[in-house]
């Protein structure tokens, strides 16, 4: 390409001069899987820079409890239902982001679990995103992004995790192909390690608690990643204009190890 002229070569994204406006601040940042964890630390940070926010999830006591300091407004869908996240854009303003940590703890060993209980993984880490994105593309800023998240499955497998390490390396090559599909609208992928959210409850206390004290002493620093941590790798990926088809990991060497 034969640029015409220097200002051609200037960016026309978020400007990342620190002395000009923060421009999270009045940017409209839609959260699916807002209500807690990761999502929520993103939402939280997002609102201090001046962020108005959408938090969407499938449980409305949990999201009301997440809204109310934000002043955010709420949607309920599950991001597997077509139709319920069709929904959640019908009354929505313009979005300037669409940040999408909305996911559930699945898989199983293969021999011994349901193929529909490992295709829901599928389900909600690819189809789930693929609905939210489609629903949102027309009322999204050209100047905005949306964030996917995968995992580090995707470069460090685990036995018993075999659909959602495909899933999340699948949502990796989604994310790269829309970046192109999608121009000037950026699609990123954060891409955490073990984070000490609410995600592993459903293993019960002890298997918990075991779990991530073992991944904690394997990882180089000694200790499993907080979702603030992430919230904050996940601002990088909004507000940095020159970031697109990014992979971006949170995961303290983890893939090192
Ligand atoms: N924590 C980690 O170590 C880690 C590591 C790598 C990747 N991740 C990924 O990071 C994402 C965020 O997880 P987290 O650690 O922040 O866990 P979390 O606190 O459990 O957050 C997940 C959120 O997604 C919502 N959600 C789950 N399934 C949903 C669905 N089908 N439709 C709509 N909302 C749904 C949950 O709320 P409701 O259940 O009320 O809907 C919850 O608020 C997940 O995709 C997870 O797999 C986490």
């Amino acid at each position: 390409m034969a640029y015409s002229s220097s200002r051609q070569l200037r960016s026309k994204g978020p400007c990342m001069n620190p002395t000009a406006p923060d421009p999270l601040k009045g940017a409209h940042v839609v959260v699916f899987g807002g209500a807690t964890g990761i999502g929520l630390a993103t939402a939280t940070a997002a609102h201090a820079r001046g962020a108005r926010v959408t938090l969407v999830g499938r449980t409305p006591a949990k999201l009301a409890a997440a809204a109310a300091p934000l002043g955010a407004r709420t949607a309920i869908a599950d991001i597997t239902d077509r139709r319920a996240v069709e929904a959640v854009f019908v009354e929505s303003d313009p979005i300037d982001h669409l940040v999408i940590t909305a996911g559930a703890l699945g898989g199983g060993p293969i021999a011994v679990t349901d193929p529909d209980v490992l295709l829901a993984a599928l389900q909600e880490r690819i189809a789930g995103p693929l609905y939210a994105i489609k629903a949102a593309l027309p009322l999204m800023s050209p100047t905005g992004s949306i964030v996917l998240t995968g995992g580090q499955f995707s470069d460090r497998p685990s036995a018993g995790f075999s659909v959602v390490a495909a899933a999340v390396r699948g949502i990796e090559a989604l994310a790269q192909a829309l970046a192109l599909e999608l121009k000037p609208i950026r699609v990123n992928v954060i891409a955490p390690g073990f984070v000490d959210t609410p995600l592993f409850n459903v293993m019960g206390e002890a298997a918990r608690n075991g779990l991530l004290v073992q991944a904690a002493r394997s990882l180089p620093g000694g200790r499993i990643g907080q979702a603030d941590e992430v919230a904050q790798a996940i601002l990088l990926l909004l507000v940095n204009g020159h970031m697109n088809g990014e992979v971006l990991h949170v995961d303290g060497g983890g893939r090192l190890v």
